[in-house]
């Protein structure tokens, strides 16, 4: 509720971000061409839920945003979850309208919401290259909130090349450049993400190469290290075991993979994100969130015996698999 979506496709906290002073509803509608009476309503909601403040007079009301809309909301905002918002608002949303046939039927909702086959996953994602630029933005965001706790979970200096599986813009690769500069980290990806990704997402001297391959058919990389965040939880398990087999075929010993996923409680009681998140994977996905029990599972089942599980107590877990 706190992020909804309609507020940053208006762009309602640029303008208040920008202003050194707090602006009235009229002046943040003539900005965004809305209606005033909208405005208003909508900017005295967002200061009920906190996310404004507002200073009233007999004749005014003026509204501004606190430290953490402006760092969060604001588009400018290095720290901006704006794309991530507007992948809720415009494609998570109405998948989610047809959650009670997604749970009928047990498979995902993207022919009836967008007219593709419910076997491509990553087709109906990418169906235009705006709509795989929001996936990317959305994916991207995640890192900037979690980056840190994942690449810390373990102490993964001992590897000295790394290949991301999926590796998608790069953020997460960027992240491991951070804290373990001496490893050489490389994005593996299909090839028009890794187009996209050195268009839009990569930054100069970043440290992180690109790698383009599809990790079901293509051949892998040598890596000590492989990282799979948020690829897993996808696939069905039956796929999800030909890509951990494959793997650990080309792993030496010593070497490992890096799962990252929001991973459900063994009791079935949270978190509750990781459960949301497993339905959103029911309504877009083949795959689903797991506990870190059945991770250890299939990872058994790929070859991997020694298997460590780190709790981070944030959105993402890491599990750390070796050879
Ligand atoms: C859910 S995203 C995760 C991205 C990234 N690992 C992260 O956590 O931000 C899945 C990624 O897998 C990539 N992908 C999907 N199928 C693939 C395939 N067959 N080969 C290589 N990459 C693939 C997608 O392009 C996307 O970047």
């Amino acid at each position: 509720m706190c992020f909804h979506p309609g507020n940053c496709e208006l762009g309602v906290f640029d303008p208040l971000l920008k202003s050194q002073e707090p602006l009235s509803a009229q002046h943040v509608a003539r900005e965004l061409s809305t209606s005033v009476d909208g405005m208003e309503r909508l900017l005295d909601a967002l200061v009920g839920m906190e996310i404004l403040e507002v200073e009233t007079t007999d004749e005014a009301a003026l509204y501004s945003s606190t430290d953490v809309t402006n760092l969060y909301l604001a588009q400018g905002s290095v720290k901006s979850l704006h794309n991530m918002i507007i992948y809720q608002s415009q494609t998570i949303y109405p998948l989610w309208n047809n959650l009670a046939d997604a749970v009928r039927e047990g498979k995902n909702q993207n022919e009836k919401t967008f007219g593709l086959p419910p076997e491509s996953v990553f087709q109906a994602l990418y169906r235009s290259e705006e709509e795989m630029l929001k996936f990317m933005g959305l994916m991207n965001s995640s890192w900037i909130l979690d980056g840190h706790d994942i690449t810390t979970a373990f102490n993964l200096s001992c590897f000295q090349t790394i290949v991301d599986l999926g590796g998608c813009t790069g953020a997460l690769a960027q992240e491991m450049v951070k804290v373990y500069p001496s490893s050489s980290v490389t994005v593996f990806d299909l090839p028009q993400v890794v187009e996209a990704a050195q268009k839009h997402f990569s930054q100069e001297n970043d440290g992180v190469v690109f790698h383009t391959g599809d990790f079901f058919s293509s051949e892998l990389p040598a890596a000590d290290l492989y990282i799979l965040a948020r690829i897993i939880h996808d696939w069905s398990e039956e796929k999800c075991l030909t890509l951990l087999k494959k793997i650990y075929d080309i792993c030496k010993p010593g070497g490992g993979i890096l799962l990252v996923e929001a991973m459900l409680f063994e009791n079935r009681r949270g978190p509750v994100m990781a459960q949301i998140f497993s339905l959103n994977m029911l309504v877009q996905m083949e795959g689903r969130e797991r506990p870190p029990s059945e991770y250890t599972h299939m990872l058994n089942k790929a070859g991997f015996q020694n298997i460590q599980v780190c709790r981070t107590g944030k959105t993402y877990d890491a599990i750390l698999a070796i050879r």
